[in-house]
């Protein structure tokens, strides 16, 4: 089992609570967006759906609750996840089944999937292209691919009151994670690649979509949902634990989160990319 991965939390330093936590949020704030952009890309009721990397399951939640009469399979490389899973699938027992194992060699049979839901999996990844023929294996003929995930170049701009020292130093730290997750096999930059590998591999009609959320443009919940996400900011924390910043920048940090925190119109466009194929 391929087990290189810059997201494999029981076997990271990362704090496992901060990290959960990081995607719970992530989840709140855009599955409105996911879910409109999911049924624009045809994805039914009535579907058999692959969807690797599901973590605790909050997304594969939201997939049951939406399509009553679908069914998830699932692989995940971290047994604590699938631990979380039993508890956040309550009551779902019987239309969703993850597998333990890793995406490179899922054991899955053939042409057998609808779609396959890929979400913030890739980024944490080496050798993606032999991810995505892996994917293209288990799904049925005219099956979609749909992978949700990030571009740090032009993943998301903060509307703050920093000066142009504070705003190179948060530059500089936000540099530093996208060291670490490549040297643990991942890529922040993944999107922009991803349609040449999904040509590569033989899907047609590749599409590539985004989700740009505008926090001036949201309701107040969803709103303080990225204003929150970004000052509890978990993955700070988590990197704290990992020691990619130390305790000075980490003080520094924190100083200039407050900041922001006091600027009456402080805000953020986040961007995340939906690539698209079909087998
Ligand atoms: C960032 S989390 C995303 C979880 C979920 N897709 C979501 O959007 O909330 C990435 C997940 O992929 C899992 N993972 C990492 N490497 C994997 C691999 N090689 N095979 C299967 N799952 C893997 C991790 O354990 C983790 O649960």
């Amino acid at each position: 089992m391929t087990e290189k991965s810059s997201y494999y939390i029981s076997k990271s330093t990362r704090n496992k609570e901060t990290a959960i936590k990081g995607l719970e949020y992530q989840v709140k704030m855009m599955w409105p967006d996911e879910k409109e952009k999911l049924m624009q890309f045809g994805l039914q009721d009535g579907s058999k759906i692959f969807e690797p990397g599901n973590g605790p399951g909050f997304i594969t939640k939201k997939l049951l609750e939406l399509y009553p009469n679908s069914h998830v399979t699932a692989v995940e490389i971290d047994p604590m996840m699938i631990e979380l899973q039993k508890e956040v699938l309550a009551g779902f027992e019987n239309r969703y089944f993850t597998k333990l194992g890793s995406v490179y060699d899922t054991g899955l049979p053939e042409n057998e999937y609808d779609v396959a839901i890929v979400r913030l999996l890739l980024q944490h990844l080496p050798e993606t292209e032999k991810i995505i023929a892996e994917f293209y294996r288990v799904l049925k003929p005219s099956g979609k691919l749909i992978i949700i995930d990030v571009d740090d170049g032009v993943g998301m701009a903060k509307i703050e009151n920093l000066t142009p020292e504070e705003r190179d130093f948060d530059r500089m730290i936000h540099q530093k994670f996208q060291v670490f997750q490549s040297k643990e096999g991942g890529n922040r930059f993944i999107s922009r690649y991803l349609p040449k590998m999904l040509l590569k591999v033989g899907f047609m009609n590749v599409k590539i979509d985004s989700i740009i959320s505008h926090t001036d443009l949201l309701d107040e919940e969803r709103k303080n949902l990225y204003l929150m996400f970004f000052e509890d900011n978990p993955y700070i924390k988590d990197h704290l634990t990992t020691g990619v910043i130390n305790q000075e920048e980490y003080n520094k940090l924190m100083e200039i989160q407050d900041k922001i925190k006091n600027f009456e119109d402080k805000g953020m466009v986040f961007i995340v990319f939906i690539t698209s194929g079909e087998k």
